[in-house]
């Protein structure tokens, strides 16, 4: 069976963490590299932990590209209520060994895409800075881009703490804008699918149960999921997996084709994206929105991921 080539941009970040664990144990994908972007964390610290998780998870082999140090026009806003001062706190994670790539994220992106003989599918689970750039510096490559599956936004309301915008977007805004006009299809895991599927806090023991995997990914869920716990939550949101756990199962989800746009004006509502649900304006729709899923078939691919990795980390 063809693997489906994809690269990940991401901001680690628990639940990017657990997109990356997740993806990584497909046989359905083919990981051609991983670049970070500022958003939960400070540049510095993203590229830290995806290096990390790779040398958790004894993948050397994937190569690791550092994004863009900030947001495109907008100042650095990181996200360390949620993810502690390393952008992922909680678990043991060991310090990274294999060297990062010499170019930059951007370039990265941009060689890969070319060398590939597919076209292949972009994975941003953090701010659309890296690939707002990729997009404006090389439009000659779009054509080689089947689509972008993105964890962001949400048709109905936000989790910024600006009420109506969802992190990844409002965070980097103006590169949200570029991404959504740039005419690349684009697959929407916003809030409205990623906050239901969520790990209820007494399924995370049957993560615990499975191999060193399966603790990471219980101990991710047990630093992430503190807030959602006191906030009387069922359990802990993965927002950034569902966007792999699309690629890997699409059944798993409802979606709608609609146009959606993103706000750059409004005070309360900067960097939220505005869905046309009932195509009222009749504008072309641009976006694939998910609007449903099946959380337990979720849970389960997440559960098995765990056993495609041994006991013991291979080198
Ligand atoms: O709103 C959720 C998103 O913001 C997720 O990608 C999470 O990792 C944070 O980046
Ligand atoms: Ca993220």
């Amino acid at each position: 069976m063809k693997k489906i080539p994809i690269l990940m941009d991401c901001d680690p970040g628990h639940d990017d963490a657990i997109a990356i664990i997740l993806a990584l144990s497909s046989e359905k994908l083919d990981v051609l590299g991983i670049t970070s972007v500022c958003g939960n964390m400070t540049i510095e610290k993203t590229t830290k932990n995806v290096r990390s998780i790779c040398e958790f998870l004894g993948r050397r082999d994937i190569p690791i590209a550092q994004g863009r140090s900030g947001p495109l026009l907008t100042s650095v806003y990181t996200a360390g209520v949620a993810h502690g001062k390393s952008g992922l706190d909680g678990p043991e994670l060991p310090d990274p060994v294999a060297p990062l790539q010499k170019e930059s994220a951007v370039e990265f992106l941009a060689k890969k895409i070319k060398e590939s003989e597919e076209n292949v599918v972009l994975v941003p689970t953090g701010p659309l800075t890296n690939i707002a750039v990729l997009l404006l510096c090389y439009p000659e490559l779009i054509s080689k881009i089947d689509k972008i599956v993105l964890m962001g936004g949400s048709i109905v309301g936000g989790c910024s703490g600006r009420g109506a915008s969802e992190f990844n977007i409002m965070v980097d805004a103006y590169a949200a804008d570029i991404v959504f006009t740039s005419g690349v299809p684009i697959v929407m895991m916003g809030l409205d699918v990623t906050n239901k599927n969520t790990i209820h806090f007494d399924e995370k023991e049957l993560f615990r149960e499975k191999g060193r995997v399966g603790k990471m990914i219980a101990e991710l869920a047990d630093f992430f999921g503190r807030g959602f716990e006191m906030l009387g939550w069922p359990g802990v949101p993965i927002h950034d997996a569902c966007t792999i756990a699309y690629l890997i199962q699409p059944e798993l989800f409802t979606l709608k084709e609609m146009n959606v746009e993103i706000d750059l004006d409004g005070k309360d509502t900067f960097g939220s994206t505005v869905g046309d649900y009932y195509n009222v304006e009749g504008k072309d729709a641009n976006v694939l929105v998910a609007l449903d899923s099946d959380r337990e078939g979720f849970v389960k691919l997440l559960l098995d991921a765990c056993d495609a990795y041994g006991k013991e980390v291979q080198l």
